[in-house]
């Protein structure tokens, strides 16, 4: 198999810029991206930084990302991702780059420590193991699947607009703190995570859930946590408000009133709602502006029926 590995490269002491450079590689049919680089590194071009450790999709160091998405390089075989005999592989965004596809993960590992990834446990030493019954487990199994390779937050929307937003492994790993029985701060964590900036802050675009290369799902995971946090009463946030309009609204007239969607979640702070003026008035010209008060339409106790299900089947 012949590949052409167009890679980013970017030495801070001595380029100004990233820049790309190829390298024609003859590669064995089922060949990782890892063995690619590896290849290059030893034959070719000594130069070339990049992570790796176990090569068994393990230790989560090798993760670039490759023709855009981030994924673990030793899991990747080259053969599907090739466009034209073409590869390309660059660093993991939403961190700075030290050198090739090296980054510098501090603000990845400084949001996991955030949310005290240990067990609170209570100061007594128990006189035998603390047993768990397999339902109580079975929540925490995808989370704990989690290497920490950072290719969810590397792919992160949110992060990337928002460095202080916790990212999706941190607050998957939360939730599997918050949902652990032997857990003894369940409560704190999550009045932690409801602030700004974690638990409601995500945009729930799926990414995170598409690039894990050990199908953690995180935005399932938040999904969960936000539950959890709802139903430990901690709703005196936008985000918890935002989900109470929403099914409020939907239980009572059938659809969602983007009216008072916007005021009930925000309630009323004339800067937020300021800041809404312009999509209200594109809305109205459009003939989309709901009015504030709406008659449920012919189908709402369907609609109910459908709610009520979904809430037993929680
Ligand atoms: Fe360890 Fe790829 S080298 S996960």
């Amino acid at each position: 198999m012949e590949v052409r590995f167009q890679i980013q490269r970017f030495d801070p002491e001595a380029d100004r810029r990233p820049y790309t450079k190829d390298y024609d590689v003859s590669l064995f049919d089922g060949a990782t991206v890892l063995d690619g680089l590896i290849k290059i590194k030893d034959e070719m071009d000594g130069t070339l930084s990049f992570r790796r450790s176990c090569r068994s999709a393990i230790c989560g160091s090798c993760a670039v990302r490759v023709n855009g998405n981030a994924m673990l390089a030793c899991k990747t075989q080259i053969q599907p991702h090739l466009r034209n005999g073409v590869l390309k592989v660059a660093p993991l965004g939403n961190m700075r780059v030290i050198k090739d596809l090296v980054v510098d993960m501090t603000p990845f590992w400084q949001q996991i420590r955030g949310i005290q990834p240990w067990l609170a446990t209570k100061p007594v030493v128990p006189e035998r193991e603390n047993i768990v019954s397999q339902d109580k487990v079975e929540p925490l199994l995808k989370p704990a699947q989690c290497i920490m390779c950072a290719s969810c937050y590397s792919d992160c929307n949110v992060a990337e607009v928002d460095k202080a937003f916790a990212g999706p492994a941190a607050l998957a790993k939360g939730f599997r703190f918050v949902a652990d029985v032997r857990d003894g701060a369940s409560g704190e964590r999550i009045k932690r995570m409801s602030g700004a900036r974690a638990t409601w802050e995500c945009s729930r675009c799926y990414t995170c859930t598409e690039v894990c290369p050990k199908h953690v799902a995180p935005l399932d995971c938040i999904s969960l946590l936000r539950g959890k946090t709802i139903a430990a009463g901690v709703t005196d946030t936008p985000g918890a408000r935002h989900v109470e309009a929403f099914v409020e609204s939907v239980k009572h007239t059938g659809r969602l009133n983007e009216v008072s969607l916007p005021l009930k979640t925000r309630g009323f702070d004339p800067k937020a709602l300021l800041s809404m003026a312009p999509i209200a008035i594109k809305m109205t010209i459009k003939g989309k502006m709901p009015l504030p008060i709406e008659r449920p339409i012919p189908e709402v106790e369907d609609i109910r029926r459908i709610m009520e299900a979904a809430e037993e089947d929680k």
